[in-house]
């Protein structure tokens, strides 16, 4: 099966970024693990800060992978248009935060995505990429 991660703004600094919060490993690290747990499987990793190109990626992995992993980090409490992105595709897309976003601030409660995905995973750290992985493959 062919399993796409989508990382969103400012999850290139993981690793740098308030590590209190996002842990001290950074994503490539963490992807590495993460292939060899899974060497049956092919994993791809992109990320960027930039809306439209998560949209992009949506488009050009979604209609022949098999699932997506998607961090939009801060996009997920605040963009309509990833939403539509991932009710327009047909590859099933589950919904990862490192953090636990209901013990943050009130905006990160609402997620836009959510009612467009299969399921969601927060607070459970860099684990949670690796639970959605094994979510989106056949039991
Ligand atoms: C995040 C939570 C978001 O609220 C935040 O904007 C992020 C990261 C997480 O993984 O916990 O950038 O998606």
């Amino acid at each position: 099966m062919h399993i796409v991660i989508i990382n969103g703004p400012n999850l290139n600094l993981l690793g740098k970024r308030e590590p209190g919060i996002y842990g001290s490993t950074s994503f490539e690290a963490y992807f590495k693990s993460l292939q060899a747990v899974f060497p049956e499987h092919e994993l791809t990793y992109f990320q960027s800060n930039h809306e439209g190109a998560i949209i992009d990626e949506l488009h050009a992995q979604g209609f022949s992978c098999d699932g997506v992993v998607l961090n939009a980090g801060a996009y997920t409490h605040t963009s309509v248009a990833i939403a539509d992105a991932i009710a327009a595709i047909e590859a099933p897309v589950i919904e990862v935060h490192i953090s636990n976003v209901y013990r943050r601030e009130p905006f990160r409660h609402h997620s836009y995505l959510a009612p467009n995905c299969r399921g969601v995973i927060a607070g459970l750290g860099l684990k949670g990429y690796e639970l959605a992985v094994r979510a989106l493959l056949p039991d």
